[in-house]
């Protein structure tokens, strides 16, 4: 007997995904260099020529993660026209949430009012806005749901060691978000890469409070609850990374480095992002960088400067964006978009 077939999501076409509205937030609180001064031995001149970082923000006392990211996800759904009662699903890619749980997604949903998604944290720390990204294309590709959005928030003043000169002067607080629909029009992610090397995971951990090593009274004058970064390691695996995830997206893609208009790089050292420019022969100014203003905002660095470029004009529409980046796991990820 010829039974009909069920019409599922399995059975239709797969559909691309598109950034339909951009938002952030960071703190009002500016920490400048000559402020650190003050903390630790270090100087406006050394942090400058070494990171290219001024000066960054800090939440104020009391503000989470969530709050950060709830601000930039409403500026987000204002530049996207959605309501937050169409959303179904929030990803909030974070190392620093408010709790161990209820995710972070979820403490959003309710700051937001989106009542019908549902919500959980992406973990991929600097790389996790990219990563979340990719985890909310699958689901709209696949027809599961319609609107994502996705959030990369991170506290890290609540994680750096305030004594320690190598990692303190580099991190700030910020949040960024962008609203996911498929549109059309051939509008929409072209490629994506993600990769992971859990091998090298201890150039940049936190090694204490997880059930590996839980914090106790004996421990905590030890700092292992803060950031622990072999500073030149990461630097030398992040611009190799980096540069192996742009080339994969552009061999997926048949692009080349001339082909795109903006590339939008994880902030975390100018001298990095100008060491990727340089092998890819491409002049700096095609590269968005704010981190003299935000220093290193982890998982919401990425995707605070995709907001300042997209509000600026960075990119217009039919221009291939790149979106590239690496953090602790290791991890790194990339993805070209034709905006
Ligand atoms: O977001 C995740 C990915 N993170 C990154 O990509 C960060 C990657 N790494 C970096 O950006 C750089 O390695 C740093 C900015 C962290 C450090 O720059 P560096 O050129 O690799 O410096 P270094 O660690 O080799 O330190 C050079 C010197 C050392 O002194 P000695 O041993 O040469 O006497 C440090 O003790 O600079 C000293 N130093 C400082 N001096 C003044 C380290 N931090 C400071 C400081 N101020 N804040």
């Amino acid at each position: 007997m010829n039974r009909p077939q069920p019409r599922t999501r399995h059975h239709l076409p797969k559909r691309t995904v598109s950034i339909i509205g951009t938002g952030s937030y960071v703190p009002e609180k500016i920490l400048t260099n000559a402020e650190l001064e003050k903390l630790v031995d270090t100087s406006d001149e050394w942090i400058v020529t070494r990171t290219g970082i001024r000066e960054r923000r800090i939440a104020a006392e009391g503000e989470t993660t969530s709050d950060m990211a709830a601000k930039a996800a409403i500026a987000a759904l204002e530049n996207s026209g959605v309501g937050a009662e169409e959303i179904d699903l929030i990803l909030v890619a974070t190392v620093t949430p408010d709790m161990f749980f209820p995710s972070t997604a979820c403490f959003v949903q309710t700051k937001i009012g989106a009542k019908k998604a549902a919500c959980f944290d992406v973990s991929a720390a600097c790389s996790g806005f990219l990563y979340a990204l990719e985890v909310a294309q699958q689901f709209i590709t696949s027809h599961t749901y319609n609107t994502i959005l996705v959030i990369g928030a991170d506290k890290l003043s609540s994680i750096v060691d305030w004594k320690d000169r190598n990692t303190c002067v580099l991190f700030g607080d910020g949040a960024g978000a962008a609203v996911l629909r498929h549109r059309g029009g051939g509008h929409g992610v072209v490629a994506t890469h993600m990769g992971s090397n859990g091998d090298l995971a201890e150039i940049l951990h936190i090694p204490g409070g997880g059930c590996k090593s839980p914090l106790t009274a004996e421990n905590l004058g030890q700092s292992l609850n803060t950031i622990q970064m072999n500073g030149k390691e990461t630097y030398k695996q992040a611009v190799t990374a980096m540069l192996g995830a742009a080339n994969s997206v552009l061999e997926q893609s048949g692009l080349g480095f001339d082909d795109l208009a903006c590339i939008i790089p994880h902030q975390a050292n100018l001298r990095i992002i100008e060491a990727i420019a340089s092998r890819m022969n491409l002049p700096m100014d095609r590269f968005m960088v704010n981190l003299d203003r935000f220093g290193n905002t982890s998982a919401a660095a990425v995707a605070i400067a995709l907001d300042e470029a997209h509000r600026t004009g960075r990119m217009q529409v039919g221009d291939y964006v790149l979106l590239v980046v690496f953090g602790g796991g290791l991890t790194w990820a990339s993805s070209i978009i034709h905006w």
